[in-house]
């Protein structure tokens, strides 16, 4: 890496809709239970955004968080990681840029569903190394509840609403905050197993009116869930020259709890080590990662100086992680 173009961590911030939805309430309208929602994905309560709120407001919130966090809303370029753009056609980025006060400056969208927060870290640590920009604001925002049929047991209960965002700025690679390595991977053979079949250019009008909600083969995602977070944290540790045992805290993509405690399992982590705020949001989808991080800082465990190791698994299928040792940084 040419001197001073590594992505350094310069602040966080986080936005959930006010709405607390728990399973009790779901369960009065839904076939389900607490218990099993609980025991089998240990999600207790979920934020749902109301109608009004769109990923584009959301995303506004926690960008402006992380901006006020880094103590500048200086950045010259924002990518947005989100599967539930405002519209199809344009991007939401721009939008989001514009209403933050920082109309001109580069932005577009990522779409790796719920990788799409690492896949966008990995983005803006590649316009940073290639000098195309300075400090760059990364949001993961998602609406997922609305992907989602309100009356299907299967998934519903699984998803939950939210927004959170970093900024990152050039600096050098052995700061503290200093992202990277990167390890990204995807099987589009295997997008069936989690996929909305209409609404796009494909299938513009469904057949079913079901076909404008998320599908899933829940226990076949949970199984390439499980085993390709650990696959994949495994190379970027090994690429630093790191054991398991150097590894401080895991913060997994929340979608389930049995999936983050089956991938720290595999990685032989101790699960104190995993950090997980499941229970209160659910599956935020591209926001899950920075919304992880931000309830263990206010929690105070995550702390400066810990090593961080980042996975995330989603639909396309997607996948990848990378590390930072934590900086002194607070949610705005
Ligand atoms: O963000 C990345 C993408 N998403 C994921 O990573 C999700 C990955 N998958 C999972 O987390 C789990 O597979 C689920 C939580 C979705 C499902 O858990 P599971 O242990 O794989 O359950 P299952 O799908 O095998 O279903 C077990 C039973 C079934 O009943 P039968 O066939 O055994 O009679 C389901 O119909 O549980 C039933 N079931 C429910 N029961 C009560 C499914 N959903 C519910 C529900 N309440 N909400």
């Amino acid at each position: 890496m040419r001197k001073g173009h590594s992505a350094v961590l310069a602040g966080l911030g986080a936005w959930l809709p006010p709405r607390v939805v728990d399973n009790q309430e779901l369960s009065r309208r839904l076939d389900t239970s607490d218990e099993w929602i609980r025991t089998r994905t240990g999600i207790r309560e979920r934020r749902i955004a109301d109608p009004d709120v769109s990923t584009v407001d959301m995303a506004v919130h926690a960008g402006g968080n992380a901006l006020r966090s880094a103590d500048s809303d200086e950045v010259d370029a924002l990518v947005l990681a989100t599967a539930t753009p405002d519209h199809l056609c344009p991007a939401s980025a721009p939008r989001v840029a514009s209403e933050l006060g920082l109309s001109g400056i580069a932005a577009f969208d990522v779409n790796a569903v719920c990788s799409g927060f690492v896949y966008a870290l990995a983005t803006a640590s590649g316009l940073i190394a290639a000098g195309a920009a300075n400090r760059v604001l990364v949001i993961g925002a998602d609406v997922f509840s609305r992907m989602c049929d309100p009356d299907d047991r299967a998934t519903y209960p699984i998803f939950g609403d939210g927004a959170g965002a970093v900024v990152l700025r050039a600096g050098e690679a052995d700061e503290p905050g200093a992202i990277g390595p990167f390890d990204l991977h995807s099987a589009g053979d295997l997008a069936e197993l989690l996929i909305v079949p209409a609404g796009g250019a494909k299938q513009r009008v469904a057949a079913e009116p079901h076909d404008y909600f998320v599908t899933m083969q829940g226990t076949a995602v949970f199984r390439h869930a499980v085993a390709r977070m650990a696959e994949s944290a495994r190379t970027v540790l090994g690429e630093l020259g790191l054991a398991v045992g150097d590894v401080d805290r895991f913060v997994g993509h929340q979608a389930n709890i049995r999936i983050l405690h089956g991938a720290a399992k595999q990685l032989g982590l101790p699960e104190e080590r995993v950090v997980a705020n499941i229970g209160s949001v659910g599956n935020t989808s591209a926001a899950s990662i920075p919304l992880a991080l931000a309830d263990a800082c206010d929690d105070g465990d995550l702390r400066p100086g810990h090593r961080v190791l980042l996975a995330a698994f989603g639909a396309g299928l997607t996948w990848g992680s990378t590390v930072l040792t934590w900086p002194d940084v607070k949610p705005g």
